[in-house]
């Protein structure tokens, strides 16, 4: 997996290698209503890679996630996800095809306890054609070991916990299911260094499992370190793509694009 991602991070205009794609948007546009969002999304990321999505406030960058779930109105183009199309699939069916999504207000119910959270997700399964028994979620015990700050926090209720803790717990909830494909909007936002920090772990330890991320990050220091490859978009399109080793050299393009 590592190999195929450090070929990618060279040329971010390769395809991915046949049987190593996770994901494959091309000419994905969407709308809300009569409000047309997405004009022509072209999007690629290997099995196992981290592709940050940057981009500024309203580029698109969260529809983009929400388009792929299938949580946006009407979608047209192509997403392929481990190589099945899933354009026209109702949402539970993309769950099923191995996608994770944690939205930015992360949805941690505030009344149950922090285990009770974790124990409702249905596990998915993320292999095509896969039964529900196949599934492969992250045990209790496996998410504790990987986020001792919730083992702690098991029995403290939604409410109680603190932004970091529920940001750990909205992404540990998407792994109990068993996705391998995991969508996650803006984790970092409004959460102090230290916990950052401890995100950014998580990041790396999840591609060291050989889990595949799209993260949208608005935190670019956060996102640097962590990407495979980077996209950025501006008014519904993507409008830059290119791997880590060329990101020294973009610095330019960015700062005026995202004022980093
Ligand atoms: N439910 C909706 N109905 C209509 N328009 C929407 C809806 N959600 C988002 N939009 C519009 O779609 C555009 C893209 O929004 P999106 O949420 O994808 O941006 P973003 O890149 O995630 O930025 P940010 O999170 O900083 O707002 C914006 O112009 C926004 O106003
Ligand atoms: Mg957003």
């Amino acid at each position: 997996m590592s190999t195929v991602t450090e070929q990618r991070g060279q040329d971010a205009s390769l395809a991915a290698p046949a049987g190593e794609s996770a994901l494959d948007i091309a000419g994905l546009q969407t709308w809300y209503g009569e409000s047309h969002i997405l004009h022509g999304v072209d999007l690629n990321v290997a099995r196992g890679e981290v592709v940050t999505l940057l981009g500024r406030n309203g580029a698109g960058r969260t529809t983009t996630l929400r388009a792929i779930m299938g949580l946006t109105g009407r979608r047209t183009g192509s997403i392929r996800i481990g190589g099945r199309e899933t354009i026209n699939m109702p949402t539970y069916r993309i769950a099923h095809c191995g996608v994770g999504y944690c939205p930015e207000e992360r949805g941690i119910f505030a009344s149950l306890s922090c285990e009770e959270n974790l124990l409702l997700p249905p596990a998915i399964g993320a292999k095509s054609g896969s039964s529900k028994s196949d599934a492969q979620g992250m045990s209790l015990d496996e998410i504790y070991t990987m986020f001792p700050n919730l083992a702690e926090r098991r029995h403290s209720q939604g409410t109680r916990l603190s932004g970091g803790e529920q940001q750990m717990l909205a992404v540990a909830r998407i792994l109990r299911t068993g996705a391998n494909l995991l969508l996650l909007d803006e984790i970092s936002e409004g959460l102090a260094p230290v916990i950052v920090q401890t995100l950014a772990r998580m990041i790396v330890t999840l591609k060291s499992r050989g889990y595949t991320i799209v993260m949208v990050e608005q935190n670019f220091r956060f996102a640097a370190p962590l990407a495979d490859r980077f996209y950025v978009m501006e008014h519904g399109r993507i409008v830059e793509r290119f791997g880590v080793a060329e990101l020294e050299g973009k610095m330019p393009v960015l700062h005026d694009l995202l004022g980093v």
